[in-house]
Protein backbone atom coordinates (compact mmCIF):
# COMPACT_ATOMS: atom_id res chain seq x y z
CA UNK A 1 0.00 0.00 0.00
CA UNK A 2 1.24 3.69 -0.74
CA UNK A 3 1.87 5.47 2.32
CA UNK A 4 -0.25 8.94 1.72
CA UNK A 5 1.36 11.67 2.93
CA UNK A 6 -0.75 14.29 5.24
CA UNK A 7 -0.24 18.20 6.31
CA UNK A 8 -2.50 19.68 8.69
CA UNK A 9 -3.59 23.22 8.90
CA UNK A 10 -4.58 23.90 12.81
CA UNK A 11 -3.48 21.76 15.09
CA UNK A 12 -5.35 22.50 18.37
CA UNK A 13 -7.48 20.08 20.21
CA UNK A 14 -8.69 18.22 17.65
CA UNK A 15 -5.96 18.86 15.03
CA UNK A 16 -3.56 17.67 16.43
CA UNK A 17 -5.63 14.44 17.83
CA UNK A 18 -6.24 13.47 14.65
CA UNK A 19 -2.06 14.03 14.12
CA UNK A 20 -1.52 11.60 16.49
CA UNK A 21 -4.41 9.03 14.99
CA UNK A 22 -2.91 9.21 11.77
CA UNK A 23 0.80 8.94 12.63
CA UNK A 24 0.22 5.74 13.55
CA UNK A 25 -1.75 4.42 11.04
CA UNK A 26 -0.61 2.32 8.50
CA UNK A 27 -0.22 3.76 5.02
CA UNK A 28 -0.20 7.33 6.67
CA UNK A 29 2.74 9.83 7.49
CA UNK A 30 2.45 13.52 8.89
CA UNK A 31 4.43 14.96 6.86
CA UNK A 32 4.12 18.74 8.35
CA UNK A 33 1.95 20.89 9.86
CA UNK A 34 0.92 24.57 9.79
CA UNK A 35 -0.33 26.59 13.16
CA UNK A 36 0.81 29.97 14.09
CA UNK A 37 -0.07 29.41 17.79
CA UNK A 38 0.64 25.08 18.41
CA UNK A 39 2.52 24.24 15.41
CA UNK A 40 5.72 24.23 16.72
CA UNK A 41 4.69 22.34 19.42
CA UNK A 42 3.07 19.51 17.58
CA UNK A 43 5.33 19.07 14.71
CA UNK A 44 8.43 18.30 17.47
CA UNK A 45 5.71 15.60 18.81
CA UNK A 46 4.67 14.46 16.06
CA UNK A 47 8.34 14.05 14.74
CA UNK A 48 7.31 16.02 11.30
CA UNK A 49 8.27 19.86 9.91
CA UNK A 50 6.35 22.76 11.24
CA UNK A 51 5.64 24.84 8.65
CA UNK A 52 5.34 28.96 8.34
CA UNK A 53 2.13 29.75 5.85
CA UNK A 54 -0.33 28.05 4.62
CA UNK A 55 1.18 28.63 0.86
CA UNK A 56 4.00 26.90 1.62
CA UNK A 57 2.09 23.80 3.37
CA UNK A 58 0.19 23.61 0.74
CA UNK A 59 2.55 23.50 -1.87
CA UNK A 60 5.19 21.24 -0.60
CA UNK A 61 5.33 18.22 -3.25
CA UNK A 62 5.55 15.42 -0.32
CA UNK A 63 2.19 16.52 0.70
CA UNK A 64 -0.73 14.55 -0.90
CA UNK A 65 -4.00 15.35 1.27
CA UNK A 66 -4.42 18.53 3.51
CA UNK A 67 -6.35 18.12 6.95
CA UNK A 68 -8.02 21.28 7.50
CA UNK A 69 -8.74 21.59 11.22
CA UNK A 70 -8.61 25.40 12.10
CA UNK A 71 -11.85 27.07 13.76
CA UNK A 72 -14.81 27.00 11.47
CA UNK A 73 -14.94 30.69 10.54
CA UNK A 74 -11.20 29.84 8.75
CA UNK A 75 -11.51 26.63 7.00
CA UNK A 76 -11.88 28.17 3.50
CA UNK A 77 -8.49 29.69 2.85
CA UNK A 78 -7.31 26.13 3.65
CA UNK A 79 -9.40 24.23 1.61
CA UNK A 80 -9.16 26.57 -1.55
CA UNK A 81 -5.35 26.75 -1.07
CA UNK A 82 -5.32 22.73 -1.06
CA UNK A 83 -7.37 22.36 -3.72
CA UNK A 84 -4.96 24.78 -6.34
CA UNK A 85 -2.70 22.75 -5.44
CA UNK A 86 -3.79 19.32 -6.24
CA UNK A 87 -4.14 18.42 -2.82
CA UNK A 88 -6.87 16.04 -1.82
CA UNK A 89 -8.52 17.65 1.66
CA UNK A 90 -10.42 16.66 4.37
CA UNK A 91 -11.93 19.78 6.05
CA UNK A 92 -13.64 19.57 9.49
CA UNK A 93 -17.04 20.36 10.20
CA UNK A 94 -19.24 22.34 9.78
CA UNK A 95 -17.01 22.94 6.08
CA UNK A 96 -18.37 26.60 6.55
CA UNK A 97 -20.92 29.35 8.06
CA UNK A 98 -22.44 30.05 4.61
CA UNK A 99 -23.87 28.10 1.61
CA UNK A 100 -21.67 30.46 -0.57
CA UNK A 101 -18.13 30.07 1.11
CA UNK A 102 -19.32 25.83 0.81
CA UNK A 103 -20.47 26.26 -2.98
CA UNK A 104 -16.98 27.85 -3.46
CA UNK A 105 -15.12 25.04 -1.50
CA UNK A 106 -16.63 22.36 -3.30
CA UNK A 107 -16.54 23.96 -6.61
CA UNK A 108 -12.38 24.23 -6.30
CA UNK A 109 -12.04 21.26 -5.37
CA UNK A 110 -14.11 19.48 -8.40
CA UNK A 111 -12.36 22.07 -10.48
CA UNK A 112 -8.67 20.82 -9.74
CA UNK A 113 -10.15 17.17 -9.91
CA UNK A 114 -9.22 16.44 -5.92
CA UNK A 115 -11.23 14.64 -3.42
CA UNK A 116 -13.15 16.94 -0.69
CA UNK A 117 -14.20 15.42 2.45
CA UNK A 118 -16.01 16.91 5.57
CA UNK A 119 -15.16 15.50 9.04
CA UNK A 120 -19.04 13.79 9.87
CA UNK A 121 -17.89 11.57 11.93
CA UNK A 122 -21.10 10.16 13.04
CA UNK A 123 -21.16 8.51 10.01
CA UNK A 124 -18.52 6.23 10.40
CA UNK A 125 -20.26 5.36 13.65
CA UNK A 126 -20.62 1.30 14.13
CA UNK A 127 -24.79 1.85 15.50
CA UNK A 128 -24.88 4.61 12.83
CA UNK A 129 -24.26 2.11 10.11
CA UNK A 130 -25.81 -0.74 10.98
CA UNK A 131 -28.97 1.09 11.53
CA UNK A 132 -28.40 2.61 8.28
CA UNK A 133 -27.71 -1.10 6.60
CA UNK A 134 -31.01 -2.77 8.68
CA UNK A 135 -32.66 0.25 6.49
CA UNK A 136 -31.47 -0.63 3.65
CA UNK A 137 -31.90 -4.20 4.18
CA UNK A 138 -36.03 -3.51 4.50
CA UNK A 139 -35.30 -5.13 8.40
CA UNK A 140 -36.65 -1.83 9.93
CA UNK A 141 -39.31 -0.78 7.46
CA UNK A 142 -39.93 2.55 6.27
CA UNK A 143 -38.46 5.35 8.56
CA UNK A 144 -41.08 8.16 9.34
CA UNK A 145 -39.00 9.42 12.37
CA UNK A 146 -35.43 9.66 13.67
CA UNK A 147 -34.72 12.11 16.75
CA UNK A 148 -31.27 13.13 17.48
CA UNK A 149 -29.94 15.28 20.79
CA UNK A 150 -26.99 16.88 22.33
CA UNK A 151 -26.31 17.90 25.50
CA UNK A 152 -23.00 18.81 27.18
CA UNK A 153 -21.27 20.34 30.31
CA UNK A 154 -19.47 23.45 30.46
CA UNK A 155 -17.51 24.42 34.18
CA UNK A 156 -16.59 28.07 33.55
CA UNK A 157 -13.72 28.97 31.32
CA UNK A 158 -11.02 31.57 31.70
CA UNK A 159 -11.76 33.06 28.53
CA UNK A 160 -14.73 32.76 26.29
CA UNK A 161 -13.40 30.39 23.15
CA UNK A 162 -14.50 31.33 19.55
CA UNK A 163 -16.86 28.25 19.66
CA UNK A 164 -18.86 30.22 21.94
CA UNK A 165 -19.01 33.44 19.57
CA UNK A 166 -21.81 32.98 16.91
CA UNK A 167 -19.96 34.64 13.94
CA UNK A 168 -17.14 32.27 14.65
CA UNK A 169 -18.54 28.83 15.18
CA UNK A 170 -21.91 29.16 13.43
CA UNK A 171 -23.82 28.63 16.54
CA UNK A 172 -24.70 25.70 17.61
CA UNK A 173 -26.30 24.18 14.50
CA UNK A 174 -23.37 24.34 12.56
CA UNK A 175 -20.63 23.66 15.25
CA UNK A 176 -22.81 20.73 16.47
CA UNK A 177 -23.67 19.63 12.69
CA UNK A 178 -23.64 15.97 13.85
CA UNK A 179 -26.94 15.40 15.02
CA UNK A 180 -28.12 17.09 11.62
CA UNK A 181 -25.75 15.00 9.48
CA UNK A 182 -26.68 11.73 11.10
CA UNK A 183 -30.22 12.11 10.66
CA UNK A 184 -29.83 12.88 6.86
CA UNK A 185 -27.15 10.33 6.88
CA UNK A 186 -29.92 7.93 7.38
CA UNK A 187 -33.15 9.46 6.05
CA UNK A 188 -31.48 11.78 3.02
CA UNK A 189 -31.77 15.20 2.16
CA UNK A 190 -33.83 17.52 4.22
CA UNK A 191 -35.98 19.69 3.01
CA UNK A 192 -36.06 22.03 5.76
CA UNK A 193 -34.86 22.17 9.35
CA UNK A 194 -36.01 23.71 12.46
CA UNK A 195 -33.62 23.78 15.76
CA UNK A 196 -34.50 24.27 19.15
CA UNK A 197 -32.02 24.47 22.05
CA UNK A 198 -31.68 25.91 25.37
CA UNK A 199 -30.00 26.88 28.85
CA UNK A 200 -31.33 24.06 31.14
CA UNK A 201 -28.51 24.17 33.76
CA UNK A 202 -25.85 26.65 33.63
CA UNK A 203 -26.83 29.96 35.03
CA UNK A 204 -24.81 32.47 37.33
CA UNK A 205 -22.61 35.70 36.02
CA UNK A 206 -19.59 33.47 35.22
CA UNK A 207 -21.59 31.15 32.69
CA UNK A 208 -23.91 33.46 31.71
CA UNK A 209 -22.29 35.86 28.33
CA UNK A 210 -21.04 31.74 27.62
CA UNK A 211 -24.33 30.45 27.22
CA UNK A 212 -26.58 33.21 25.45
CA UNK A 213 -24.21 34.41 22.48
CA UNK A 214 -24.38 30.33 20.80
CA UNK A 215 -28.24 30.68 19.82
N1 LIG B 1 -15.37 15.99 14.00
C1 LIG B 1 -15.39 16.20 15.31
O1 LIG B 1 -15.94 15.41 16.06
C2 LIG B 1 -14.71 17.43 15.85
C3 LIG B 1 -14.37 17.51 17.21
C4 LIG B 1 -13.70 18.66 17.66
C5 LIG B 1 -13.44 19.71 16.79
N2 LIG B 1 -13.81 19.60 15.48
C6 LIG B 1 -13.57 20.70 14.53
O2 LIG B 1 -12.17 20.89 14.41
C7 LIG B 1 -11.87 22.26 14.16
C8 LIG B 1 -10.88 22.75 15.22
O3 LIG B 1 -11.47 22.63 16.50
P1 LIG B 1 -10.56 22.54 17.81
O4 LIG B 1 -11.42 22.03 18.89
O5 LIG B 1 -9.32 21.83 17.50
O6 LIG B 1 -10.27 24.10 18.06
P2 LIG B 1 -8.96 24.74 18.75
O7 LIG B 1 -9.31 26.14 19.04
O8 LIG B 1 -8.48 23.85 19.85
O9 LIG B 1 -7.84 24.66 17.60
C9 LIG B 1 -7.85 25.51 16.48
C10 LIG B 1 -6.40 25.74 16.09
O10 LIG B 1 -6.36 26.46 14.86
C11 LIG B 1 -5.26 27.37 14.94
N3 LIG B 1 -5.47 28.42 13.94
C12 LIG B 1 -6.25 29.53 14.03
N4 LIG B 1 -6.18 30.23 12.90
C13 LIG B 1 -5.36 29.54 12.06
C14 LIG B 1 -4.92 29.76 10.76
N5 LIG B 1 -5.33 30.82 10.05
N6 LIG B 1 -4.07 28.87 10.20
C15 LIG B 1 -3.64 27.79 10.88
N7 LIG B 1 -4.03 27.52 12.15
C16 LIG B 1 -4.89 28.39 12.73
C17 LIG B 1 -5.27 27.85 16.37
O11 LIG B 1 -3.99 28.37 16.74
C18 LIG B 1 -5.62 26.58 17.12
O12 LIG B 1 -4.44 25.86 17.53
C19 LIG B 1 -13.22 22.99 14.22
O13 LIG B 1 -13.71 23.16 12.90
C20 LIG B 1 -14.11 22.06 14.99
O14 LIG B 1 -15.49 22.20 14.67
C21 LIG B 1 -14.42 18.48 15.00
Amino acid sequence: MKTISYAIVGTGYFGAELGRIMAQKEGARIAAVYDPENGAAVAEELGCENESGLESICARPDVDAVIVATPNYLHKEPVLEAARNKKAVFCEKPIALSYADCDAMVSECRKNGVVFMAGHVMNFFHGVRLAKKMIREGRIGRVLYAHSARNGWEEPQPSVSWKKIRAKSGGHLYHHIHELDCIQFIMGPAVRVTMTGGNVAHSGPALAMRTICCF
